[in-house]
C-alpha cells in the first residue's frame, strides 16, 4: 500500500464502520413506497410545499427517509463513499451504469480537460467578485459559461418546440394523462445527440468547480488557476481554490464529501432546475436555478449557518442555555438537523460524523466546534428526537471543510460543485419524456369585487387617514 493511500484507510474504515452500523439498525431492504413504478396519474396526499407530490419516476436516485438510506442508481451511498470517486459517481449518475477502467479515464480526462475555461474565468474576473456573495458569483459565472459554450443564442441552435407539450391550464384539475414528447428538443452544443448533450453535462460539473475554485481566489484579490493534469477532480478543485497541493487525507475527504452531495432526490434545488429545464430553456439557466435554490439557508446555506452557530454557542458548556433560548423563539431552529425526508439519522452525516472527529483530534480549528457539535447533537436529539429530527449533513460538513482549510463562505458553493452532477442527471433523465411543469395554487383571496376609479380611493384613503388621526389625538 503505497503511503498515499494509507493515510486514507483510517478514513475508508471510518466510512465502513459507520455502514454497518446503519445496516445493523436500518436494513437493506428500501421501502416500497419510495421504490415503484409510477401509474399516472398517481393518488398521493400532499401538503404544503408540495410535499408528498410525486413529480416525475427517476432511475437517478432515492432518499429512503424512514430508514435513513440513500441511493445512487441502486447503489449504496456507504458503499461509494467508501470505494469510489467523485469521477466515477458523476459517470454513474450520467450514464446509468459504474464505468469501466476505459470509460472511467476517458470521462476523467474530460472533466479535467473541460476544468479550463479561461474565457469564462476571464469575464467574471471583471465583475466586482468581492463583493458578491460567493453563491451569487457561482451562479454569475454559471450564465458566463453559458456563453462560452452553448450556440442556443443562435438561430441554428434554437430548441424545435413543435412537438413540446406546454400546460398552462389554470384552474382544472389534472384531467388528461400527462402526455410526455417523444423526446424534448434541447440544445447544449452543436446537434442534439446524446453523447453531446452528456457532454454538455460533464462541461457544467468541471465548469462549476473551476468558477468556485476562481471565486474563492478573485473574491481574495488573488488571480484563479488553471488544473493540472495529474490530479483527480477533487484534488483540482482543492489545488485551485487554495493553490496548495492537497495532501492525500485532504483530497480523500473532499472526494467523500462531493460524493456525499451528489444527489438527494427530489430537494428543492434539483426540482427548481428541472421546473426551468422543463420549459426548454438551456441547462446553464436550469443549473443556475439551482444555484439559487441552493443558496437558502434552509437547504445548502444550512452548511455556513452551522459553523456560524457552533461559533456563537462558543463551549459545550453554553449549549443547554443557547438551545433553551433559540427554541423558546418563534421559529427559533438548531441548523444542520431536521430534514422534510428524513426522519432517522441523515446516512450523509452518519459518514460524515466520524471524518469531522477524526479532524477533531489533529486540527485546532475543528476542535472547539466539534466539541460543540457533540454536545449540541446529544441536546437537540434529546428535545427533538420524537418529531424526527437528527443532524443532517450540514451539521457536520462545515466543520469538516474547516478542517481541510476551506474558508466559509466556500461552503455552499461546495454543496453546488458536487449536486450539478445530479441537477444535470435527473435534467437529461426528465427531458426524455418532458412535461412543462405546472402545479396550481388555490385562490383564497376575494373575489368579484368592484373597481374603483383613483379618486374614489383617494378620498376613502383620505377619510381613513383623518379618522385615525382623530382617534390617536383623543
Ligand atoms: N430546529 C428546531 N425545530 C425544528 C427544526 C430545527 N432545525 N427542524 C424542524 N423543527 C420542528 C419544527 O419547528 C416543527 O415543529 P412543530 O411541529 O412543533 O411546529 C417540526 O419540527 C416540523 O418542522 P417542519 O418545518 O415542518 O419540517 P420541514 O420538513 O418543513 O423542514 C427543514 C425541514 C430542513 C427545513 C428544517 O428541519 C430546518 O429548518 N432545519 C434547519 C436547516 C437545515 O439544517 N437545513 C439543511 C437541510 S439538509 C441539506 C439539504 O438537503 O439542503
Amino acid at each position: 500500500m503505497s503511503s498515499r493511500s494509507k493515510s486514507t484507510a483510517a478514513i475508508t474504515r471510518l466510512i465502513l464502520k459507520a455502514a454497518e452500523d446503519a445496516r445493523k439498525e436500518t436494513g437493506d431492504e428500501p421501502d416500497s413506497f419510495v421504490v415503484s413504478r409510477v401509474e399516472w396519474p398517481v393518488p398521493c396526499t400532499v401538503g404544503p410545499g408540495l410535499e408528498g407530490a410525486i413529480a416525475c419516476e427517476s432511475k437517478v436516485g432515492f432518499v429512503n427517509g424512514s430508514r435513513g438510506r440513500l441511493s445512487y442508481r441502486g447503489y449504496d451511498i456507504f458503499d461509494l463513499s467508501a470505494n469510489s470517486t467523485y469521477e466515477e459517481v458523476a459517470y454513474l449518475l450520467l450514464h446509468g451504469h459504474l464505468p469501466t477502467t476505459g470509460q472511467l479515464e476517458r470521462f476523467s480526462r474530460k472533466l479535467n480537460d473541460y476544468l479550463a475555461i479561461p474565457q469564462t474565468i476571464r469575464t467574471l474576473a471583471s465583475f466586482p467578485i468581492e463583493e458578491m456573495h460567493t453563491m451569487a458569483a457561482v451562479r454569475l459565472g454559471t450564465n458566463l459559461l453559458r456563453r462560452e459554450w452553448t450556440t442556443l443564442d443562435l438561430e441554428s441552435g434554437r430548441p424545435d418546440t413543435s412537438r413540446a407539450i406546454g400546460s398552462d391550464e389554470d384552474s382544472i384539475a389534472m384531467e388528461t394523462l400527462p402526455r410526455g414528447e417523444e423526446r424534448a428538443i434541447y440544445e447544449f452544443k452543436g446537434d442534439k445527440r446524446d453523447d453531446e448533450v452528456l457532454d454538455s453535462c460533464s462541461r457544467l460539473i468541471s465548469g462549476l468547480a473551476a468558477l468556485t475554485a476562481a471565486v474563492a481566489r478573485l473574491g481574495k484579490g488573488r488571480l484563479p488557476i488553471s488544473p493540472r493534469p495529474d490530479l483527480s477532480h477533487a484534488g483540482n478543485f482543492l489545488y485551485m481554490m487554495t493553490g496548495e497541493t492537497p495532501t492525500a487525507e485532504q483530497e480523500r475527504i473532499m472526494d467523500i464529501a462531493l460524493i456525499l452531495h451528489a444527489d438527494h432526490g427530489m430537494n428543492a434545488s434539483t426540482f427548481a432546475s428541472l421546473v426551468v429545464a422543463s420549459t426548454l430553456s438551456d441547462i446553464y439557466s436550469s443549473v443556475s436555478a439551482g444555484i439559487g435554490a441552493l443558496t437558502g439557508p434552509l437547504h445548502g446555506g444550512a452548511n455556513e449557518q452551522v459553523v456560524l452557530m457552533l461559533r456563537e454557542i462558543g463551549t459545550p458548556a453554553n449549549v443547554k442555555d443557547w438551545c433553551e433560548k433559540t427554541l423558546s423563539r418563534r421559529g427559533g431552529r438548531i441548523m444542520g438537523v431536521g430534514h422534510r425526508v428524513y426522519k432517522a439519522y441523515d446516512p450523509r452525516a452518519r459518514v460524515l460524523a466520524p471524518v469531522a472527529k477524526y479532524l477533531a483530534r489533529k486540527n485546532a480549528a475543528v476542535k472547539p466546534l466539534y466539541g460543540v457539535a457533540v454536545r449540541l447533537e446529544k441536546e437537540a436529539v434529546s428535545r427533538l428526537g420524537t418529531k424526527g429530527i437528527f443532524p443532517n449533513v450540514d451539521f457536520f460538513s462545515g466543520m469538516v471543510y474547516s478542517g481541510i482549510g476551506i474558508p466559509d463562505n466556500m461552503f455552499t458553493p461546495i454543496f453546488a460543485v458536487s449536486r450539478v452532477a445530479g441537477w444535470t442527471a435527473r435534467i437529461h433523465e426528465y427531458l426524455q419524456n418532458n412535461r412543462i411543469f405546472r402545479p396550481r395554487a388555490m385562490y383564497s383571496g376575494p373575489v368579484g369585487r368592484e373597481y374603483e376609479p383613483i379618486a374614489q380611493r383617494d378620498k376613502a384613503a383620505s377619510e381613513q387617514a383623518a379618522s385615525a388621526s382623530s382617534s390617536s389625538d383623543k
